[in-house]
């Protein structure tokens, strides 16, 4: 049955390019899903934007001598057209500083504030007389009360993950000056969280336990097990959307309120500029909103947007936050400010048309389930030995033969014998499998499944040996290719979320666009045939070349020098 999604993706903080953790976390995974549903036939609204705002980029516009403006705009157009060549397919890709985002940010706290979920709380805070200006969040560096580490942030410490607030940090420091900070006293707005305890604890504790990952019903009991508290949603800072009330000077809405609001600001600027209805997307009950995210993220899109979103009263509630852990690079943790990393741009001008061998390693091995490890040997072997050696070689095989014996026209079958029929069974099993997988948000198996259909089509050529038995049995010839070409066909249909470089480019070799030939849920043992004998088909070319040793060097030597 058709449905329609809203998709988000986290908005990348626009402070630096995007690297191999954030595809592998979030990107490729949300991008999957929403190729997927559209190629399912649902109706999909693939969602994201760069989040402007926050501490983190105010302070490199201090170090480079630059405003937060000029910071944005570099790294807003530098991400967005990295997503684009790496073949992300948002329906939308906005921005938070956007005048479009800050009316509705605006207007979503004001319309909290008239219906009294806010709390006006006097407190003193960390203030830097020497930059003569309050220290939020990130401002703050000291010692995590919880496990010790030196450089925690006022807001969350960034090894142990809890989140606290700064003033119970040990020996806090001011990150513009370095200086003890001194106190001042300020009041901010505090979000009323624990009026929705109950509320939360009865749709995720109760309606969640088992369709959402373990990881993320985990941090979220443990959340509301310690028990909910009201929580500030504004900064003083001069950087955000301002507090749209009168005695709010110098006040902004905190980045975690209206980062997430992005989400819906973006749906509205999509749908403006295509004649659509933003509201079915984020209010009509019938709609699946995910979001997907890393686990960093948790909170915020389980407990307290949620929350927001309850509390505003006519929003959808997420259905699924399909989180994931950490990917680490070659046995250490990414890290920007030590360039331990791989970073989008380099990659794609380093291995330019290999988007899809990229997207294929983090698929298989995406930390879906704990922190996992990317390695560029593993990367080479992969590319090479699986998408190189099996379906690069399948299809290599199909096409040039198809050419050599019939001129390239896809040849009528007779009888099919009990080979021919068991492909095409292990064929229907995997495509069922990709489905099922796809819908519980696991796509390293749906990945492997896919490879595995290019593995039954290999093997099933090289059992049949057709080179060997054209001149003496051309009719059971004409069966084999005509088999292989179904599963190319399929291959080329069903892999467009996971690969689309290659699927778009063997939908060409194969015509499938003159032709029509599009997804259907039907059988091919039914006779659901994909490509028609008498279809022409074009030249063989290549779907992935192999990546070299001294390619995988280059790379680590790279590597080596930001070690020390
Ligand atoms: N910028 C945040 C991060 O990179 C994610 C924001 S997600 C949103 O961790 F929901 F707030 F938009
Ligand atoms: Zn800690």
């Amino acid at each position: 049955m058709k449905k329609t999604y809203t998709i988000t993706a986290a908005l990348p903080y626009t402070n630096g390019p995007i690297h191999i953790g954030h595809l592998a976390g979030v990107y490729i995974p949300a991008d999957i899903f929403s190729r997927f549903m559209r190629l399912t036939g649902n109706d999909v609204a693939y969602i994201c934007g760069s989040d402007e705002h926050g501490v983190p980029i105010t302070i490199k516009a201090k170090k480079e001598g630059l405003t937060p403006k000029d910071i944005v705009d570099r790294y807003h157009s530098n991400i967005k057209k990295s997503f684009e060549d790496f073949g992300i397919s948002f329906d939308n890709y906005s921005r938070t500083s956007s005048e479009l985002h800050h009316k509705t940010a605006s207007d979503f706290f004001l319309h909290l504030h008239d219906n009294n979920f806010f709390k006006e709380i006097t407190t003193e805070q960390f203030y830097d007389i020497n930059a003569n200006q309050f220290l939020p969040d990130r401002f703050i560096v000291g010692t995590c009360p919880k496990c010790n580490y030196e450089k925690s942030y006022g807001d969350q410490c960034e090894k142990c993950g809890t989140s606290h607030n700064a003033i119970d940090l040990i020996d806090p420091k001011s990150s513009i000056t370095g200086n003890l900070p001194s106190l001042k006293e300020t009041k901010h707005w505090y979000l009323k969280l624990d009026e929705f305890q109950s509320f939360l604890e009865d749709w995720i504790l109760k309606k969640h336990k088992s369709d959402w990952k373990a990881n993320v019903f985990g941090q979220c009991k443990s959340w509301l097990d310690d028990g909910l508290k009201p929580r500030a949603v504004t900064r003083d800072l001069d950087w955000g959307v301002s507090v749209p009330l009168n005695d709010s000077d110098g006040k902004v809405l905190y980045v975690w309120f209206d980062a997430p609001i992005g989400y819906i600001s973006s749906t509205k600027e999509w749908a403006t500029n295509n004649n659509l209805d933003w509201e079915k997307y984020w209010k009509n009950t019938d709609t699946e909103l995910i979001h997907f995210i890393g686990k960093d993220n948790i909170v915020f899109h389980c407990i307290i947007f949620p929350a927001m979103l309850k509390a505003h009263g006519e929003y959808i509630l997420p259905k699924n936050v399909p989180a994931n852990e950490f990917l680490n690079l070659e046995g250490a943790k990414i890290s920007t400010s030590n360039n331990w990393a791989v970073w989008l741009p380099d990659y794609l001008k380093e291995f330019p048309n290999k988007q899809d061998a990229l997207r294929y390693v983090l698929t298989v091995n995406a930390p879906e389930n704990k922190d996992n490890d990317f390695t560029w040997k593993d990367f080479q072997a992969r590319n090479n030995n699986e998408l190189v050696a099996i379906y690069g070689n399948f299809i290599n095989r199909v096409v040039v033969l198809t050419n050599k014996y019939y001129d390239g026209v896809v040849p009528e079958p007779t009888e099919l014998n009990k080979e021919d029929l068991h492909v095409l069974q292990k064929v229907n099993a995997s495509v069922q499998l990709i489905n099922k997988h796809v819908e519980k948000f696991k796509f390293r198996e749906s990945c492997n499944e896919y490879i595995n259909i290019a593995r039954h089509g290999n093997k099933y050529l090289a059992d049949q040996e057709p080179w060997k038995i054209f001149k003496t049995d051309p009719k059971k010839v004409n069966n084999i290719i005509f088999v292989s070409l179904q599963v190319s066909s399929i291959l080329a249909i069903i892999g467009e979320p996971f690969l689309p470089f290659a699927s778009n480019k063997l939908k060409r070799i194969l015509n499938h666009n003159d032709h029509n030939v599009k997804w259907k849920w039907g059988n091919l043992l039914a006779g659901d045939l994909l490509i028609k004998p008498g279809i022409r088909i074009n030249q063989a070319e290549l779907l992935f070349t192999k990546v070299e040793d001294s390619e995988i060097e280059f790379q680590l030597e790279k590597l080596r020098k930001n070690k020390n």
